[in-house]
């Protein structure tokens, strides 16, 4: 069942990035999502390149009102590895598109998050945040203003996955690229107790979006389906392919049709000193009534709602849908 009720204020944390340009154009459309505000960190991009970018789609689809946050460069510990060869040379496919008339508030992204997540939990209305990018930003949150984090209503992150990788054999980029960063939001979430999803690469490329449907964007003819077509065709040009995942859009889609979405709720660490495995999302899938009489590590203090399966034509319909205007009210 499609949710149709409020909408759900949420924040999201980007490096935008190609799909993370089409996560904003779905969370600045949709009805059923009140975006509050967008904070950045450095990733698929340099930070200064992820910064323009974002506020290039916010005010493609007329969000001046969303306030966008400068935050972290760097990860906390890793050099920083940016993934271009994925999302173009400016990080957001090369399109040539005028540089933004939007500015960054004059807060920093921590202030922004801060103040964002205390407002919707003094009116009643935690904020869900969505990070879809390294959680640099939301571990420094973490460390900073303690009691703010503790006042998420919930964390719905991309990043990690139970048997896929794609950064390294083991990690996937967002949690490879700061694997402290994830260990510490994934502990802050356990102890101050707030609920914590992830959508990891096991469904991050079922959402596929086909030359044909970029066809049928183009002839809408709207801002909002010309950027998406491109942002589309872009992956489809760079992998030969027919057909290019969503990706991070998926994730705020899972928010407005959680049914799209199988998770289950199972205790995961993120691996910080494997040779080969370092960023790894450990998904503890063991049946524990056998016992952990062998495991000096016991479970993981995390307990995470790991999607696991989802409907991938479904998730796209909905993305397509609101990108020619056609979104639910
Ligand atoms: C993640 O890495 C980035 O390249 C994408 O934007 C997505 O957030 C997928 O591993
Ligand atoms: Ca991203």
């Amino acid at each position: 069942m499609i949710v149709a009720m409020a909408s759900i204020p949420v924040v999201l944390d980007v490096d935008t990035g190609v799909d993370d340009a089409c996560a904003l154009l779905l969370a600045g459309l949709h009805p059923g999502l009140d975006l509050r505000a967008v904070t950045c960190v450095a990733g698929n991009a340099p930070l200064s390149d992820v910064v323009r970018n974002t506020l290039t789609v916010l005010g493609w689809v007329e969000r001046a009102d969303v306030p966008v946050g400068v935050g972290a460069g760097r990860p906390l510990l890793e050099d920083p590895v940016d993934a271009r060869h994925v999302h173009g040379s400016d990080g957001m496919a090369d399109l040539g598109l005028a540089p933004p008339t939007l500015s960054p508030d004059p807060r920093s992204a921590l202030d922004l998050l801060r103040d964002t997540i205390d407002e919707g939990a003094a009116s009643g209305e935690p904020v869900t945040v969505v990070p879809l990018a390294p959680m640099t930003n939301l571990a420094l949150l973490a460390r900073v203003h303690p009691e703010a984090f503790g006042r998420i209503g919930r964390v719905a992150f991309m990043g990690g996955g139970a048997h896929v990788s794609n950064a390294t054999a083991a990690a996937e980029f967002n949690v490879f690229h700061d694997p402290e960063a994830a260990a510490i939001v994934l502990d802050a979430c356990a102890v101050s107790d707030v609920p914590v999803t992830m959508y990891g690469l096991d469904v991050f490329y079922a959402p596929m979006v086909t030359d044909a449907q970029v066809g049928a964007l183009r002839a809408g003819g709207s801002p909002a389906a010309s950027l998406a077509a491109d942002l589309v065709s872009f992956h489809h040009r760079r992998f030969a392919n027919d057909g290019a995942t969503i990706g991070d859009a998926g994730a705020v889609a899972m928010l407005l049709d959680p049914d799209a979405v199988h998770t289950q709720r199972l205790p995961v660490r993120v691996e910080l000193t494997g040779t080969w495995t370092r960023g790894r999302t450990v998904v503890d899938r063991r049946d524990w009534s056998g016992g952990l009489a062998h495991d000096p590590h016991g479970l993981a203090p995390a307990m995470v709602d790991v999607a696991l399966d989802a409907d991938g034509p479904r998730i796209a319909d909905l993305w397509l849908r609101t990108m020619h205007g056609g979104a639910p009210s």
